[in-house]
């Protein structure tokens, strides 16, 4: 096995992991940016980018302090290649290229979701064949891998990725940045008193959030309008439920029909509690990451970029960041 540097900045966070043999997290420093971001209620994608770029040096000397190791011990160098935002990608990628060129060590480019589905793999092992459910700010996709590293995308959604769904809904409602943690914190406090549609059950694997997002959005204008107070907290219960339904029937249904030993849940919002408690008692194991692994880390692409090094996939120096890099 062997000794990763990664770096993940992809989006509002710049995070350096040090991880030994895929299961020895030696350091995973993140630095996030939600505060700033919060004010314009969304990530802004160049003063993403700007920070990123100030942070970077110290996020990565942290990161090799904590892990108190010397840098000859480090076997490759891994930054995320794609998706995310253009400028933040090449922040990271930027310096990995430097420190491979440096360090004299090979360089490997990840994919951000490969990242997301093997966070799983730092605390369990995954059994194959196995099914990933990835719900993110960014995706919703079910990803059938019949062994290690192979990835077939079978379902995705057709509009609203699930995150965005929550963090657009969380705008509306005027409740703070991201709105996926604070909904499913106000869900728990709620009861499902709101009828709103189910989305798109067609049979197929794929996904569609935006008629439910907007029902939500359009529910709560009709009661501002008649100048009545809708029960927030019941508003974020009718509508966690539903979309937690509609991820969960998806993911078991596909389960089923593909005959997986597992599925393995990946992305920021496998951090929701009740997609955690809707699924818990499946007939089939559902794994979710540590909660410290579900957002944007750089541990997960330490973890994906392990399995890469076993496979000597590595990456030119003259790689380029991916912006709508695919599985
Ligand atoms: O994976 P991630 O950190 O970034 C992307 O790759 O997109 O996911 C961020 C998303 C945001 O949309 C955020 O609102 C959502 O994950 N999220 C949650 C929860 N925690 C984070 N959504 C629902 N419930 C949560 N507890
Ligand atoms: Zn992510």
């Amino acid at each position: 096995m062997a000794t990763i540097l990664a770096i993940e900045s992809s989006c509002d966070e710049m995070s350096v992991a040090i991880l030994r043999d895929q299961k020895e997290l030696l350091a995973n420093v993140v630095a996030s940016q939600i505060d700033i971001h919060k004010q314009y209620g969304g990530v802004v994608p160049e003063i993403a980018s700007r920070k990123h770029v100030e942070c970077v040096s110290a996020v990565l000397r942290e990161a090799l302090q904590t892990a108190g190791i010397a840098v000859d011990e480090i076997d490759a160098i891994a930054a995320t290649k794609g998706p995310g935002l253009v400028g933040s990608l090449h922040v990271g990628m930027q310096e990995a290229k430097t420190l491979a060129i440096a360090l004299h060590k090979p360089l490997i480019g990840v994919h951000h979701i490969a990242g997301h589905i093997y966070a799983n793999a730092i605390e369990n092992t995954i059994h194959y064949p196995c099914l990933a459910l990835v719900v993110s700010g960014g995706h919703t996709e079910l990803v059938y891998m019949a062994s290690e590293f192979q990835f077939e995308v079978i379902g995705q959604t057709f509009d609203d990725a699930i995150g965005e769904a929550y963090d657009k809904v969380g705008r509306v409602l005027h409740l703070p940045y991201p709105g996926g943690p604070v909904i499913d914190k106000m869900a728990h406090a709620g009861k499902h008193s709101y009828k709103l549609p189910v989305p798109l059950d067609d049979g197929s694997y794929n996904f569609s959030f935006s008629g439910l997002k907007s029902a939500v959005i359009n529910l709560n204008h009709k009661y501002e309008q008649r100048g009545e107070t809708i029960n927030m907290d019941d508003l974020a219960c009718s509508f966690q439920d539903v979309a937690v339904e509609a991820l969960s029937s998806k993911a078991l249904k596909a389960a089923h029909d593909l005959k997986v030993k597992e599925i393995i849940v990946a992305g920021g919002v496998s951090a929701n509690k009740g997609l955690r408690e809707k699924m818990a008692n499946s007939d089939i194991p559902v794994i979710f990451p540590p909660m410290k692994y579900c957002t944007d880390n750089a541990a997960m692409i330490a973890s994906a970029a392990s399995v890469m090094y076993k496979y000597k996939k590595f990456s030119p120096l003259d790689i380029s960041v991916k912006p709508d890099y695919d599985l």
